[in-house]
């Protein structure tokens, strides 16, 4: 969630910081704030807003010295404040942590370092780390001994960098189940939560949970969680500076639906040998169990028709905050697919802790490269659709539902079929977003005010219709549902009124008449019926135009106009779509 940097470098430290922590913002916006060391002494400067607003406030890239860490967050433990932004120091103010997670365990620790005599500040879980290390230090061990036993001493899931006035030239970093990513570049040496932040390094690694990692000007030393030295070999980070830049667009969002074509090709050039050993252990598991969070799992409903109209495999999809309460019923004879762009999600990544305690088989689809999940599973398909930026995700969604067409067709023998089905698709979502622009920003101005939009659907066509309201709802915090077409009328009929925009995806494929019908119930009852199809219908009050694509394709073509109507309804009413209030692109507390 939040997004945390640590910098060692042969110049001035806090410029880079805070160049690499405004590519971290997508994890956490709400405050931000850096420490450096210079002299001997520890600089710290921190405060709510977004970067750009601290810095200006602050000055956080004047920040003396040749190491910095930095901070950006999205609030677990205490409120949006300046004392409860980071860093946060020790008592002596000679040690400061910026760190990212949980620690379960803080308020025992804080009471027992409250009876040695430190003073806290803020309402933080992260303020017990650098006291922590104090007391670990008074008690008279080597700052990198302190922070180890630190470490051992934490509950939870955590990645923190520490930096002290006793190593004036080093920082340190330590992880657990949290993304850290370790680097150098042409300035020197970093640690961070993501590789993004540092689009120009030169060779990363991955260190494991509990080594500590030593970082200075010169380079790099690990050390296991006994003080022993370590070897770890350095790899590409394999990204793409262009991959970072908004290019022309106002937003990342828009930048990543007009990617979504381009994000459907990518995802069909896959390993066919390995997709076929996948799609055969699919049909041989006992059950299958897909699980994943916000539009992954929407991602995931739809492989869940495509798995039983194509394969005839009958799924479940667990949302996987709700995984563990249905991990008894998972064994050795379980396939358990994930689904995640980040591969950092809390919710995931526990879901398959307990998945393989059971002995299940994990495959997972992720876009990150190097991700925590990627490393926890037996198996991993890759998106291949570039950093998704925006929080919102857009092209990740269209490139997981292309996976689990590559893996359904690949159950009945059709891989290369499905290949070829996709990249067609993906010429028909160039015509979408080049035709579509003017009548959805029309109708996003017509109802920017409404208060209440419904999205309906059926069968296949049913998670597009989530995913639609998810979108709206998070980015431009109109009330937003999605619904099965034959649900409205067991409830939520009764809040249609007259003007009600009622959002009907019913492409002519099976799902037409029955979802008709239900359109028309909404319409009796004052709706205003925006209908999402291949041909027009007097029911609609306006027509959202898709392309006639093969039976089970609709909710690709269906998804792209209803992203960018999310977008534009955003827009309209002031919001950065980017940077929705209250959440972060990766989600990484349970
Ligand atoms: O990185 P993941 O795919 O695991 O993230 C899952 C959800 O947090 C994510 O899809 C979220 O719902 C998005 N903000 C939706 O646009």
């Amino acid at each position: 969630m939040c997004g945390i940097i640590g910098l060692a470098s042969n110049k001035q430290a806090a410029p880079l910081a805070l160049r690499g922590l405004r590519n971290l913002e997508y994890r956490g916006y709400d405050s931000a704030g850096m420490a450096s060391i210079h002299e001997g002494h520890l600089w710290l400067r921190k405060d709510v807003g977004r970067i750009d607003e601290v810095n200006q406030k602050q000055g956080l890239d004047q920040l003396p010295g040749n190491i910095a860490i930095g901070h950006t967050r999205w609030a677990t433990h205490g409120g949006v404040s300046q004392k409860n932004a980071h860093p946060h120091a020790d008592c002596g103010s000679n040690i400061a942590v910026v760190h990212n997670g949980i620690i379960e365990n803080h308020q025992e620790l804080r009471k027992k370092l409250q009876d040695r005599g430190h003073i806290f500040i803020s309402e933080t879980d992260t303020e017990v780390i650098p006291h922590l290390i104090e007391q670990h230090v008074k008690e008279g061990g080597s700052l990198e001994k302190a922070v180890i036993l630190t470490s051992q001493e934490l509950k939870g899931s955590f990645a923190f960098i520490v930096l002290s006035t006793q190593e004036e030239g080093k920082i340190m970093a330590i992880k657990r189940d949290n993304p850290l990513v370790i680097g150098h570049d042409a300035n020197g040496t970093f640690a961070t939560s993501d590789i993004l932040s540092m689009p120009q390094c030169d060779r990363v690694l991955f260190p494991e949970d509990d080594e500590l990692v030593i970082l200075s000007a010169k380079g790099i030393t690990m050390l296991d969680s006994r003080g022993k030295k370590i070897d770890r070999e350095m790899i590409s980070p394999g990204i793409e500076q262009q991959e970072y830049d908004r290019g022309n667009y106002q937003h990342f969002m828009l930048k990543e639906i007009m990617e979504e074509p381009q994000a459907v090709r990518a995802a069909t050039i896959q390993d066919k040998k390995l997709f076929t050993q996948l799609a055969m252990d699919i049909l041989r598991a006992r059950q299958v169990v897909i699980t994943a969070c916000g539009s992954s799992r929407y991602a995931a409903l739809v492989g869940r028709y495509l798995f039983s109209e194509v394969a005839k495999k009958f799924c479940e999809v667990v949302m996987s905050s709700e995984f563990q309460y249905f991990s008894d019923s998972i064994d050795s004879n379980t396939m358990v697919l994930t689904v995640s762009q980040s591969g950092e999600t809390a919710d995931v990544t526990e879901g398959v802790k307990r998945a393989r305690a059971n002995n299940a088989q994990v495959i997972s689809i992720i876009n990150r490269v190097g991700s925590i999940l990627s490393r926890m599973s037996d198996e991993v398909i890759y998106l291949n659709c570039g950093p998704e930026i925006a929080v919102a995700a857009t092209k990740s969604l269209v490139s997981q539902i292309s996976v689990f067409y590559m893996l359904a067709y690949t159950m009945v023998n059709q891989f290369d079929e499905a290949a070829n089905r996709l990249k067609d698709v993906s010429q028909e979502l160039e015509t979408i977003l080049s035709h579509n622009n003017s009548s959805l920003e029309g109708l996003a101005e017509r109802f920017k005010d409404s208060l209440d939009f419904y999205y309906i659907a059926r069968g296949i066509n049913f998670p597009v219709a989530s995913e639609a309201a998810l979108k709206l709802k998070e980015i431009s915090y109109i009330h937003a549902e999605g619904l099965p077409a034959g649900e409205l009328k067991h409830g939520t009929l009764a809040l249609i009124e007259q003007g009600t925009p009622v959002v009907v995806i019913c492409p002519h494929d099976y799902t037409f008449d029955e979802t008709m019908s239900n359109a028309m119930e909404a319409k009796s009852r004052g709706a205003f019926i925006i209908g999402v199809s291949d041909e027009n219908n007097e029911l609609y009050d306006h027509w959202i135009q898709i392309p006639k694509v093969d039976n089970l394709f609709y909710p690709l073509v269906s998804i792209v106009p209803l992203h960018l109507l999310a977008y534009y309804l955003a827009v309209k009413r002031g919001k950065n779509p980017d940077r929705p209030r209250n959440l972060a692109k990766s989600v990484t507390v349970k």
